[in-house]
């Protein structure tokens, strides 16, 4: 899906976060956002994933605005990702019990999303007990069991050791590569974004 945004205006109690004329965002392409901290990056993701309707402007997708069924469609991980206070395998099974996917073929995708991750050691461990990596890695197995056309994903391997981050940008690129589906990939890290996204966006911190 192709997103574009036209005029949007974020405020905060009276004070300007987002002040975006326009922003087009390619069907089908890894898009790096990049800014100082407190520009606005988190927020621009939340709205985009249909969190904050508190705005003012325009945010399209594939022309229209946002509809329920996107909630299905869009994928996010939050720079605090939320996990739900049970295994591990429980949180990245869930998705999968969503769209109706049988017992034994559930067990096998999420064995090789814990695989593919390294986090097989901690399959049954309890998410709220997990590190900040092991949550982020968690999180993200999680977005992509549910097979979403848009991924939102904040700052997901910035907690992430370094061998593990190219084991997640090579997963992500696999998951891109056979769904074609659209990433928004918020970071902090030049080479990063300049390795694995097609494109790039810099925010600017909004004039006061
Ligand atoms: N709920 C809120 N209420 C008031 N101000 C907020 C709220 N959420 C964010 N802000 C402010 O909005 C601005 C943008 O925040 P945001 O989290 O989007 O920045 P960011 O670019 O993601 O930063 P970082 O790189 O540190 O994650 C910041 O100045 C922040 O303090
Ligand atoms: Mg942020």
């Amino acid at each position: 899906m192709e997103i574009v945004i036209k005029h949007l205006l974020k405020k905060y109690n009276q004070k300007t976060v987002l002040d975006i004329p326009h922003l087009h965002v390619r069907k089908g392409q890894i898009t790096g956002l990049l800014g100082d901290n407190g520009c606005g990056k988190s927020t621009l993701l939340k709205i985009i994933g249909g969190l904050d309707f508190d705005y003012e402007g325009e945010v399209l997708y594939d022309s229209l605005h946002f509809k329920k069924e996107n909630r299905q469609i869009i994928g996010m991980v939050s720079q605090n990702p939320y996990l739900f206070k049970r295994s591990v395998y429980e949180n990245i099974e869930y998705p999968l019990k969503v769209r109706g996917i049988e017992k034994d073929k559930r067990k096998e995708i999420v064995n090789q999303f814990l695989q593919n991750m390294y986090i097989e050691g901690i399959s049954s461990q309890r998410a709220d007990t997990l590190s900040g990596g092991e949550a982020q890695k968690v999180a993200l197995a999680r977005v992509l069991a549910a097979a979403p056309k848009i991924l939102l994903l904040d700052e997901t391997t910035s907690n992430i050791h370094e061998e593990a981050v190219l084991i997640i940008e090579k997963e992500l690129k696999a998951y891109h590569q056979s769904t074609g589906c659209t990433i928004i990939f918020v970071t902090h890290n030049q080479a990063q974004a300049k390795r694995f996204c097609g494109a790039c966006i810099h925010l600017d911190l909004p004039r006061k």
